[in-house]
């Protein structure tokens, strides 16, 4: 008999590399339950697919996330309608998506650009750099301040409270005190600016959004607020992942590297390929509503349940070769962004950042060269990719 499996989202060796473990439980434990935490973890497609799609069963209302402690009133302050259930998410989503137009965000390509030319050229001849620390970890940040109207002083500020918002120690299965702080920093920063906006509006999402009406109702101060807190991190840590996991897959694929040399029409799908192969939101939780069975498994009503969004990509009844990084294969059943009605809100605007940024990157620095021994993983239960990432700019 061979031993039971067990899923700790919180280990470390977990997140250096979490991909045999979903393997063994799409073989063999596609329902995993854990006594232990007391939650259930969805490892194949076909379930965590359902469960995003079926809001009825599987509701956000609790959170997304597995720390016990970001649960209920928490999760609603600190995750806005990503932790709503219709009806209150089909309304504040729409409220939200008044102030954040495709308009807006094709309009930001430009600054886009601009930004990573600057920040890029202002690497040519130092010879290697950190892409988080010298680019990922900047533009994102920049991109979603521009949108919601922070200005350039406080970014990195912000950027250290969303890092230590999503780190979590070894060992400790729930939100670490420097987290709950960070979380506090966020907040009170907001506070501050929004009341700033409502004296004095600008041309900026968070103006939009104290502006916001749609059937005479409108967003209140703390949904402001949380929303805030949702796109710091959302729109962020996200996005900074994608841009360094996609640089480092590349690196290790040199016959992919050739074809998106290629042409840099290529981009995107490397940018979606990316997503797939080693997703930057590796799971996200739900809490079933009433009692279900998948796979032969009974959940039980007011379960926790996991789903393995890095698993379900990476599944062979639906990817063929799925364990192989192809910048040409068809990604269209990637779970990535999600899917049903919490579908990814920045979805177009990562796309654009990621295609625009690595077309700029390749245009400068196109033999650039991963130095792995100095990487260092982000230690976090739903984020993946790195906290450093040390490259060689030339050709050796
Ligand atoms: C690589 C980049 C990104 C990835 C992988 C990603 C992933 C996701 C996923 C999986 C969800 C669904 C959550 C759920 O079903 O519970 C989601 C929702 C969301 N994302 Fe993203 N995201 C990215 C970038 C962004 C950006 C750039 C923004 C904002 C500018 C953003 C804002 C949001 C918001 C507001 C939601 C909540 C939508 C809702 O609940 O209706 N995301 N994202």
């Amino acid at each position: 008999m061979s031993a039971a499996l067990e899923l700790d989202p919180y280990a470390y060796a977990f997140h250096e590399d979490p991909y045999p473990l979903y393997r063994q439980l799409r073989e063999r434990a596609p329902v995993l339950h854990d006594a232990k935490r007391d939650f259930y973890a969805l490892a194949r497609h076909v379930d965590v697919h359902r469960a995003l799609r079926d809001a009825e069963t599987f509701s956000s209302s609790q959170g997304v996330s597995l720390d016990p402690a970001a649960s209920g009133a928490v999760a609603a302050a600190a995750q806005s309608f990503l932790a709503m259930d219709p009806p209150r998410h089909t309304r504040m989503r729409a409220l939200v998506s008044r102030g954040f137009t495709p308009r807006r965000v094709a309009e930001l390509e430009p600054r886009i650009r601009a930004r990573s030319v600057e920040l890029l050229d202002a690497l040519v001849g130092a010879g290697r750099c950190d892409v988080i620390e010298d680019f990922a970890g900047i533009l994102p940040m920049d991109v979603i301040s521009e949108l919601m109207g922070v200005p350039p002083a406080d970014r990195a500020e912000l950027r250290r409270a969303a890092d230590l918002l999503v780190h979590r120690e070894e060992g400790d299965f729930d939100v670490p005190p420097a987290a709950v702080e960070a979380f506090g920093t966020i907040r009170s920063y907001f506070q501050e600016l929004l009341a700033e906006r409502r004296r004095k509006p600008r041309e900026d999402l968070l103006s939009a959004l104290l502006d916001a009406r749609l059937d005479g109702d409108r967003l209140d101060d703390a949904e402001i607020l949380s929303f805030c807190n949702l796109m710091i991190v959302a729109g962020n840590e996200t996005t900074t992942k994608l841009l360094a996991n996609a640089l480092y897959w590349l690196w290790r694929n040199p016959e992919q590297r050739k074809r998106v040399e290629e042409s840099e029409a290529r981009i995107p799908g490397w940018v979606e390929e990316t997503l797939r192969y080693d997703n930057s939101t590796q799971l996200l939780a739900r809490t079933t509503r009433r009692e279900v069975e998948l796979q032969g498994q009974p959940i039980p009503a007011g379960a926790k349940v996991v789903l393995l969004i890095g698993s379900a990509n990476r599944d062979e009844a639906v990817f063929p070769r799925a364990d192989e990084y192809d910048v040409d294969r068809d990604t269209q059943s990637s779970l990535s962004f999600g899917k049903g009605n919490h579908f990814c809100l920045g979805a177009a605007l990562a796309r654009l950042e990621a295609r625009v940024a690595l077309e700029e990157w390749g245009r400068r620095f196109p033999s650039y060269c991963v130095r792995p021994d100095g990487a260092v993983r982000v230690h976090s239960v739903n984020v993946r990719g790195f906290a450093r990432l040390p490259v060689e700019l030339a050709a050796a």
